[in-house]
């Protein structure tokens, strides 16, 4: 059987201020004191029953400022904004990017192989797709990582450069990163995406040109900053070659030497093969992945170098066991449309200007990055998707590093501010670094490191009293300044170990949660407008700094005043 989706369904947004639900939201609001302290004396069964998991994720909800009537009320909203409607369309296939008319079909890209029934979607048939793409990486990352593939002049393998931008360079390298441990012992990846020069240059400078691969990933192999890099590299490789006398002073060979050192991953495989590369090592994907939702198709491939097919997969399936999480999860226990709803509480109801994703794993510190692209570029927008205006406010700053070295820079803030700032705190049980502390009579460092992840959540719930703090014989000036209000709301995310499969389990959680927010504030989380203008300006000053009179005197007074700058202080 084949569900053919190719059925735009999609109805217009409601306005979630007049829904029931919003009212008696704000209603509750007026009513309710945050009181943690008290909510959790009166009910002991708070964190239990707060707490949920997702696949291998335990999520511990109770510290967030909600009673039972609160979550009852965004179940509501929920409800009566259409959320669970719109959800299950995106995993349809309909066109729920209505300002692009595309699918939104990220969800496709971790289908187990022969999942059933087939997804067929404007006439394609999806799943097929999807695993004869992802086969084509595998022998790929195969080749690399077994020496198969050599270089021009027959050399192993061993740099990877990814070069994108964006969703085409968040995810690998925030995935890389995070999977260090899994990467193949010779293998290295790094990551090139700022047209800053600095950064082509910093990246490839003590390369060996016969044993670095570059791999130019673009959705739509237009994008400026990474067809610049892409020729530098290009550059950079003919003339490192050439200098190490491995390459003849012919066209053939160049192109000889493009097509062992370059591989592409875009949607535009013409454009591909425009730019020189051999069609035959160019991965594709598909117009229903958006950039930031893309980390496991095709845009993937330096991570599947690094880390292997199997491990991949690992990562595939733990995106998969979420997704059906979200696809079929009762509301009540549904843990991205809970907190996605947590989210929408906090801005539209708590004044909640920001976000904060602190993760203590040293080995997640571009997952608070890679965050802001997906929650910001989706859900940055002051229209919905019928093309009328919001009606409240929409998308909170994400924003965070990894704990402990948070605590030590801007936790004074969350702690102490005058603003509601909710905090993901993310932790793994087990450490991919055992160390004990031997000067420290053998201490265990990684539980150390878990006594702070716990103290801070607490120390945010539960705060200090001024007389618990006049009780430690402090100066009663000084009382006011060192009382800690408490009420300050948490999620707690744990798992037993940063696995493949985990990482992908946090980042389809994240995926959802930006979901959830969107479809209650009816705006189209899937297309990025507004990067438009400041990428045509640029296009258009360009000329204005090479010597075009004419347009460095058609740019306004500010702007024409900073070129100017710029033109006299340049030193060459
Ligand atoms: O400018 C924003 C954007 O379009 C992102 O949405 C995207 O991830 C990034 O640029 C890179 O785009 P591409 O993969 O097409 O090079």
């Amino acid at each position: 059987m084949s569900e053919d989706m190719n059925d735009d369904r999609v109805s217009g947004p409601v306005d979630p201020t007049t829904t029931a639900a919003w009212s008696a939201l704000e209603a509750h609001r007026e009513a309710t004191t945050p009181d943690l302290a008290g909510w959790f004396a009166a009910d002991p069964q708070r964190a239990r029953r707060l707490s949920l998991e997702v696949g291998d994720l335990f999520v511990d909800l109770s510290k967030n400022l909600v009673t039972d009537e609160t979550v009852e009320a965004l179940l509501q909203l929920a409800e009566q904004t259409g959320v669970l409607a719109r959800r299950d369309a995106m995993f349809a296939g309909e066109h729920i990017n209505v300002t692009e008319d595309r699918a939104v079909l990220h969800t496709a890209l971790r289908r187990p192989p022969g999942a059933s029934p087939a997804l067929v979607v404007d006439g394609q048939d999806v799943d097929a797709d999807v695993q004869a793409e992802l086969g084509k990486v595998f022998e790929f990352a195969d080749a690399v990582r077994s020496g198969r593939w050599t270089g021009v002049t027959g050399k192993r393998i061993t740099h990877v450069v990814n070069i994108g931008i964006g969703g085409s360079d968040l995810g690998p390298v925030m995935a890389y990163e995070a999977l260090k441990p899994y990467v193949q012992a010779g293998l290295e990846c790094r990551f090139v995406s700022n047209i800053d020069p600095t950064d082509v240059a910093e990246t490839t400078k003590d390369l060996d040109p016969e044993t670095t691969l570059f791999i130019v990933a673009s959705k739509t192999f237009g994008t400026l900053e990474t067809l610049t890099n892409a020729r530098l590299a290009r550059a950079w490789l003919w003339r490192e070659l050439s200098a190490a006398g491995a390459l003849q002073d012919s066209d053939e060979a160049r192109r000889d030497a493009v097509a062992q050192h370059f591989v592409a991953v875009s949607t535009a495989l013409q454009k591909v093969a425009d730019f020189g590369i051999d069609p035959a090592n160019a991965f594709g994907f598909w117009d229903w992945v958006g950039g930031r939702y893309s980390v496991d198709s095709a845009i993937g491939t330096s991570l599947a170098v690094a880390v292997g097919p199997e491990a991949f997969r690992e990562f595939l399936a733990g995106f998969h066991a979420v997704d059906e999480h979200f696809r079929t999860t009762e509301p009540a226990r549904n843990v991205p449309l809970l907190m996605g709803l947590l989210n929408v509480w906090y801005v539209n109801f708590l004044g909640a200007h920001t976000h904060a994703v602190l993760p203590y794993s040293q080995y997640l510190h571009r997952f608070a990055a890679y965050l802001q692209q997906l929650t910001m570029e989706s859900n940055g927008k002051s229209v919905r998707y019928d093309g009328e205006p919001v009606t409240t406010d929409t998308g909170e700053v994400f924003w965070g590093e990894p704990g402990t070295n948070g605590q030590h820079a801007f936790y004074q803030l969350i702690h102490q501010g005058t603003r509601v700032i909710p905090a993901d705190f993310i932790a793994f049980a087990t450490p991919a670094h055992p160390l004990v502390d031997e000067a420290a009579d053998g201490a265990d460092v990684h539980a150390l490191f878990m006594a702070n992840f716990f103290a801070q959540t607490k120390a945010l719930a539960f705060g200090k009293s001024a007389e618990e703090v006049r009780a430690e014989g402090t100066a009663e000036d000084v009382v006011p300044a060192r009382v800690f209000s408490g009420n300050r709301p948490t999620t707690s995310i744990m798992a037993p170990s940063l696995t493949p499969s985990v990482l992908g389990q946090l980042i389809a959680l994240y995926e959802h949660v930006t979901f959830v927010e969107g479809a209650v504030w009816g705006i189209d989380s899937f297309d990025q407008w507004g990067v438009e203008l400041g990428k045509k300006l640029a296009l258009e000053i360009a000329p204005a700094l090479t010597g075009d009179t004419a347009a460095l005197d058609a740019q306004d007074p500010s702007t024409g005043s900073l070129i100017r700058y710029y033109l006299e202080h340049r030193a060459n």
